[in-house]
């Protein structure tokens, strides 16, 4: 019985098992109704008494053994040094790759035609408060942008604590803490309260851009702005500016683009006008350098603002807002590079 033993031992340590269909037949001759390990079972039973314990522990060990030679195999994970299955010509698991969200594709998009032209990107808190949001960009006490329906406010008691409405709020940190010149633009999400649709929704995304020096003109401001449209839309592109009103700059312009869609003869999407609106901007007023420390007689500069949604609708013709924020992958995965 030992010398049986031992042979079937050496037996398997020798089989190299190369397929599925070798592990079967594998299975049948030693692990079978009819194999091996049941003979050796049989012939167990007329081992003497004194011997059943030595031989019946290698017998179990035999089992074991077998049992595991074949389970490395089905799950085709061979144990290190083994000569059991690998099968390298097998097709490796594969990643899915994701999407890049349509709005990061027109954010970075925006970010590298400003940071050729030397503008850093700095970032802020989504919560601010009263006087970094409000009163350093100038707005008067009772501007109707800090009423409550405007406004989302965490906890007015505290320093008018409420979600950032622009990211204007992060310029003023810039301007606090940087010496001029500074060329810098602040991508972030901001908050308003709005009904959702279509049109509008509580929360979206804006870059806004500053640039502060001594000198600084409006044509530099045009002239900027023109750079952008152009590597944004084409070099086709045109813009256009209209008079404004913003509590942070003066003057103030509202621009608008040329419609890259009819070329300016009028369709849908620019309602028949073939001008479509981007952004606002103007000279920084200087109510807003001498609060952030900055001496309004030595230093001046323009400010922008734009909405990164109304950017990628216009790039990708996206007509509802609310796609950009329900994770469809149906939409979400049809932007590329
Ligand atoms: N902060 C303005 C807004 O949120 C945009 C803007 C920025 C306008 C800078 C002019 C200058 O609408």
């Amino acid at each position: 019985m030992r010398e049986r033993i031992d042979y079937v031992e050496r037996e398997i340590s020798e089989i190299v098992i190369s397929d599925m269909q070798g592990a079967e037949t594998f299975r049948i001759k030693y692990l079978g109704s009819k194999g091996v390990l049941k003979s050796l079972y049989q012939e167990f039973k007329a081992v003497p008494n004194e011997e059943k314990k030595e031989i019946g522990q290698r017998l179990n060990d035999l089992k074991q053994r077998l049992e595991n030679v074949l389970a490395s195999v089905q799950s085709n994970e061979p144990e290190k040094h083994s000569k059991y299955l690998v099968d390298f010509t097998r097709p490796g698991r594969s990643t899915p790759l994701g999407s890049i969200h349509p709005l990061t594709i027109v954010r970075n998009e925006i970010v590298s035609i400003f940071s050729t032209i030397g503008f850093s990107v700095s970032e802020g808190p989504e919560i601010e408060d009263d006087w970094h949001n409000f009163s350093a960009l100038n707005f008067p006490p009772d501007h109707p942008a800090r009423d409550m329906q405007d406004t989302f406010f965490v906890d007015s008691s505290i320093d008018g604590l409420s979600l950032r409405t622009h990211t204007s709020s992060v310029q003023v940190r810039v301007m606090e803490t940087q010496k001029p010149p500074i060329r810098t633009i602040s991508p972030g999400r901001v908050y308003r309260n709005e009904a959702i649709s279509a049109r509008a929704h509580c929360f979206f995304h804006q870059i806004e851009g500053l640039y502060i020096d001594k000198n600084v003109s409006f044509a530099d401001l045009k002239q900027t702005l023109d750079y952008f449209a152009k590597s944004l839309f084409g070099e086709s592109a045109k813009i256009r500016l209209r008079p404004s009103y913003f509590p942070f700059t003066e003057p103030s312009a509202e621009v608008d683009v040329s419609c890259s869609l009819c070329q300016g003869d009028g369709c849908n999407v620019c309602k028949h006008t073939g001008w479509l609106e981007i952004l606002g901007c103007g000279m920084v007023d200087p109510n807003v350098l001498d609060a952030c420390g900055i001496d309004s007689k030595e230093y001046n500069g323009f400010a922008f603002g734009m909405g990164v949604e109304r950017i990628a609708q216009l790039k990708y013709r996206v007509n509802d807002l609310r796609l950009y924020s329900e994770n469809d992958l149906r939409f979400l995965t049809q932007f590329h590079f």
